[in-house]
């Protein structure tokens, strides 16, 4: 029914056009056994965090330079733990909201105090200083491969046009909803590709103004669409 062809068409496009970017490291399965891929996992985890807290009020293309310097830098969680408050501040320089740098500072020290175990779950995600739903989701669905939601601004939007949804994104019932609704979507076996593929959607075909509908992979199912009011829905994108 509609919700798996909608999960097997975006993963279909996502899997075809997925933009190559360096924290979308492979997450293919490891042939040496649990403790490698543990290892794997964390080592995602500190990246995806990375770049996620950079995405949030920044476009990818800047993001790009910014996240591969900051890698270089501090390779792991253990290598940022012990970093100056300065020296992040002044690998932020440029992206602005320097706070998001500290809060990166003070959860890698606050996760290597307590045994550098990286936080797998969105529960336990919550705790570290500066990780919101947003991005416990982020980490705990791409580099866990927890079944949990992801929304954002483009995730409100495409969700809002594929289920024809013309409530105010300001209300907190209404982002509580598509939450909800994103959770009821999300793909269990490839929880952390799915929400990708919404959020790329989003920033590249499913955009605010002039939605690119003939090349969407998910078009039959768009209830916007059916409705000729795809150019409508708009205002979702303040969100
Ligand atoms: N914007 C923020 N995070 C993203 C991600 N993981 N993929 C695509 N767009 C994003």
């Amino acid at each position: 029914e509609d919700t798996h062809k909608i999960r097997a068409s975006l993963l279909e496009w996502y899997d075809k056009n997925q933009r190559d970017l360096p924290w979308r490291t492979s997450t293919k399965k490891s042939e040496n056994g649990e403790n490698v891929q543990e290892e794997e996992e964390e080592k995602r985890a500190y990246g995806v965090w990375v770049s996620e807290v950079m995405l949030q009020q920044t476009r990818v293309q800047t993001v790009i330079d910014y996240y591969n310097r900051w890698m270089l830098k501090w390779p792991t969680l253990q290598h940022l733990s012990q970093a100056s408050l300065e020296e992040v501040n002044e690998m932020w320089a440029g992206l602005g909201y320097y706070r998001r740098a500290r809060f990166l500072l003070e959860g890698a020290k606050m996760i290597v105090a307590e045994g550098s175990e990286f936080p797998n779950t969105v529960s336990a995600l919550r705790k570290v200083p500066g990780i919101g739903d947003y991005t416990a989701g982020a980490i705990a669905s791409i580099a866990f491969k927890q079944v949990v939601p992801v929304v954002d601004g483009n995730v409100v939007r495409v969700l809002a046009r594929l289920k024809a949804i013309s409530a105010n994104p300001k209300d907190k019932a209404t982002v509580k909803n598509f939450w909800k609704l994103a959770a009821q979507l999300v793909d269990p076996s490839r929880p952390g590709d799915f929400n990708q593929s919404l959020m790329e959607l989003g920033a590249t075909l499913c955009t605010p103004l002039n939605p690119n509908c003939t090349s969407c992979p998910v078009s039959s199912q768009c209830r916007a669409l059916h409705n000729s009011r795809n150019d409508e829905l708009v205002m979702v994108t303040d969100y």
